[in-house]
């Protein structure tokens, strides 16, 4: 065990608040969705019980729709805004626990699935537990999610977690700004103000909260006739392998009526995540659920395509050609949006930075698909950056600085999953 690998232990043991982890102590002082799954994978090497509670405290937020919301707000705390008297979610519709009112990218039931695999014996009775509440979820997705294309829409730029992409700029120039009265943002108290969303971005995500609280956050309606709706290749493509990966697990349990729904489903869902390769940009890209229109430039999200293992093979010679350029443009891979394009801003959350889970997604979809070269690009440049910075919540792709928060869950998880030289060329 490196001195890296005690410091990344010892970041996701400080980030625990007793069978749940928050993402970074002041600036996300609760359980996030996806940064959970994240902190499971990385418990999962050296303490997989834990790992597995995880998981479940994720879980115990699941409401009755089957929806998991994005944050679990288990104690207030003044420190983060906007909290769970402005969301009004989760035991307003009968959940157990406050919580927002979006999901997020359904990466738990993939972790799920290498929880198991790493000792079928001890995980077995857990991943029973489990799996009814992730088949639930990703129900809740293919009901109230899909969008005319059948690719997944996101009714809310946190619920993609990509918060600030260029992804959502068209759609959400569009989302009228409600009188708000006055509020005051936490977050850049916590970080520099260039890292983050502008205050217009805050304006538009609070005005969006509000329309949701006020329709009683019915999430069908929301996504039907609500002011944001917009179809996500992250969200597509990670509820796609969530989707085979609890097809392997249903399997696993002998559930054969749910290995034969989630193999239809994986069918149909690579057909509609075709309906978002742009051939413009020669990539898979968002695109607006009410005006069709694509985003206008290319995105990590993209690059998550093989994770899904979409395999059209015309698209994927393009995509890798497309893949390529990023990686020329960037001195660290891979950045969360084009370096070339005008809206690139290299320290601004998600309208640049690289993600180091991001990383992770992308090289084990380029991995599996025999992409060796380009798999093995991102984990150098993940653990570069990582030695060079520390367990930043993100990266700058032109000088490698860390930006953001510091300490943070899921790169330390992704540290000890993936990118520490002493997990050689292991994948799990
Ligand atoms: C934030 O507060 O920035 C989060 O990303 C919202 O989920």
């Amino acid at each position: 065990m490196s001195d890296l690998d005690k410091a990344a232990e010892a970041v996701l043991r400080a980030n625990d608040r007793g069978g749940y982890t928050v993402p970074t102590a002041g600036l996300y002082p609760y359980q996030w969705n996806w940064d959970s799954a994240f902190a499971a994978l990385g418990f999962a090497e050296f303490d997989i019980d834990r790992a597995w509670r995880e998981l479940e405290t994720l879980a115990e937020g699941a409401w009755p729709n089957g929806m998991w919301p994005h944050i679990l707000f288990r104690a207030d705390d003044p420190d983060y805004f906007p909290g769970p008297s402005v969301w009004g979610a989760g035991t307003s519709v009968g959940a157990p626990i406050a919580s927002s009112g979006v999901s997020q990218p359904p990466v738990a039931a993939t972790v799920a699935r290498i929880l198991y695999e790493r000792d079928p014996e001890a995980g077995l009775a857990r991943l029973r537990a489990l799996f009814p509440k992730l088949l639930a979820w990703r129900d809740w997705f293919h009901r109230d999610r899909r969008g005319q294309s059948g690719a997944i829409l996101v009714t809310h730029p946190w619920e993609s977690g990509r918060d600030n992409s260029p992804d959502w700029d068209g759609a959400m120039a569009r989302v009228p700004i409600r009188d708000l009265g006055s509020f005051q943002r936490r977050d850049t108290g916590h970080v520099d103000p260039s890292m983050r969303p502008t205050k217009d971005d805050y304006d538009r995500y609070l005005s969006l909260v509000a329309w949701g609280r006020e329709a009683g956050w019915d999430t069908h309606r929301i996504a039907a006739e609500g002011p944001f709706a917009v179809a996500d290749p992250t969200m597509t493509f990670i509820l796609l392998r969530a989707d085979r990966d609890l097809r392997v697990l249903a399997e696993a349990l002998g559930e054969t009526e749910a290995a034969a729904r989630l193999g239809a489903d994986c069918e149909a869902g690579a057909d509609a995540a075709a309906a978002l390769w742009s051939e413009d940009l020669g990539a898979y890209a968002a695109r607006d659920e009410r005006s069709g229109v694509f985003a206008d430039g290319v995105s990590s999200a993209a690059m998550l395509a093989w994770y899904a293992d979409l395999r059209d093979p015309v698209h994927e010679q393009r995509l890798l050609a497309t893949l390529h350029d990023l990686l020329d443009a960037a001195p660290l891979a891979v950045p969360s949006f084009d370096p070339r394009h005008p809206k690139f801003d290299a320290r601004r959350y998600w309208r640049g930075p690289v993600w180091a889970v991001v990383n992770w997604m992308v090289a084990r979809g380029l991995h599996e698909a025999g992409h060796q070269s380009e798999a093995e690009r991102l984990r150098h440049d993940t653990r570069r950056l990582i030695e060079g910075a520390g367990f930043y919540e993100y990266f700058d792709p032109c000088d490698g600085s860390g930006a953001g928060g510091p300490d943070f869950t899921w790169t330390a998880a992704i540290w000890l999953a993936w990118a520490s030289p002493t997990k050689k060329e292991g994948w799990n």
